[in-house]
């Protein structure tokens, strides 16, 4: 079945709440996240853009300085907010369950912080979840995340999984040393501490229901048309289907569309359309966006509204001249 190569269907599909976009560093994730975001604010819908790249470039793209702890409305687009946070964090400042003015000593710390040890990658799952947590005032319909490149993306899209393990370790551990650690901590720390796991427990599973709904939660992986790229969007596809996250579309962004004259374009055009092919017929079932190369960077407001409509007009195929 033949699908339409535009972004429309993210549009159209109105019970959407996260939407991420991921790819190889370097490949357009910026531009085509920012790009999806005016494009459902300009619809009506109120967006949330976070960048969860440590090397943020959402600013350059909008041409704004953004700030790490509450959004920011964009200059120019209505109903858009844009954050850039950064995911990584010391794992030393955790308390867990994270509850806000808890003392703890150091034997309940350096206890915490082994058991976070055991889970690796638990720290940054926690920070992400409180991070998302922190978002349910402002009542956005829809948040883009801008991620960084596939490696550390694949690590965030499994952060509740990982919340998931930690809570049931740490209720494992906790029936096995309940004795010995209500007696470090005192009863009543204790019961502070470990209370009400069964209840972080629902609250986990929730988004980790989220997260595998294709009806709230989708992936949009761009890539360019050369070996590196496509050999990580296939990855990245893997990954999703292992962690049970939907994917619809793919933007393969920079396609070259050359003319007779130049030799250069066209021998790079050639190598491009090689790869290509192989995505529309690998992925003939997803949306597979065709952008094509503009000839200048995409930045500033105005650029990028530009932009979006190339995400909504199905492109041609480029034909290679003899
Ligand atoms: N189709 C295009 N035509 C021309 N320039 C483009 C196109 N798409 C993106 N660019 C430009 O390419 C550069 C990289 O794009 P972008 O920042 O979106 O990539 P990224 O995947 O987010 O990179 P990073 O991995 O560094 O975050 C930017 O300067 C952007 O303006
Ligand atoms: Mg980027
Ligand atoms: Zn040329």
């Amino acid at each position: 079945m033949d699908q339409e190569r535009t972004l429309k269907n993210l549009l159209e599909k109105k019970t959407l709440k996260w939407i991420f976009v991921g790819g190889k560093g370097g490949v357009g994730k910026t531009t085509t996240s920012s790009s999806l975001a005016t494009l459902l604010a300009q619809n009506g819908v109120k967006v949330l853009i976070i960048s969860t790249d440590p090397a943020h470039n959402l600013c350059d793209c909008f041409d704004q300085k953004f700030s790490g702890k509450e959004p920011t409305p964009v200059a120019g687009i209505e109903n858009l907010w844009g954050m850039e946070i950064d995911p990584t964090i010391d794992p030393n400042s955790l308390n867990f369950p994270d509850f806000e003015g808890f003392e703890t000593d150091q034997s309940t710390k350096n206890f915490l912080s082994e058991i976070i040890s055991q889970v690796p990658g638990i720290d940054e799952a926690m920070s992400f979840s409180a991070l998302i947590k922190s978002l349910d005032k402002y009542n956005f319909d829809v948040v883009v995340f801008d991620t960084a490149p596939t490696g550390h993306t694949l690590r965030l899209l499994n952060f509740p999984n990982l919340l998931e393990k930690g809570i049931e370790k740490i209720i494992a551990l906790k029936n096995k040393f309940q004795g010995i650690l209500s007696s470090i901590a005192g009863q009543q720390n204790f019961d502070k501490l470990f209370g009400d796991l069964e209840e972080k427990k629902k609250t986990v599973q929730l988004v980790v229901n989220q997260m595998k709904d294709p009806n709230r939660t989708t992936f949009v992986a761009v890539c360019i048309p050369e070996f590196l790229s496509m050999y990580e969007t296939d990855r990245l596809v893997y990954e999703l289907a292992k962690y049970e996250i939907d994917i619809q579309n793919i933007v393969i962004n920079q396609v070259l569309y050359p003319n007779e004259t130049c030799k250069m374009c066209r021998s790079r055009a050639k190598m491009q359309k090689k790869y290509m092919d192989q995505i529309l017929e690998l992925y003939e079932d997803l949306h597979v966006v065709i952008v094509p190369l503009q000839e200048s960077e995409v930045r500033g407001v105005e650029n990028l509204k530009k932009f979006c409509q190339l995400l909504l007009t199905q492109q041609e195929i480029p034909k290679i001249p003899e």
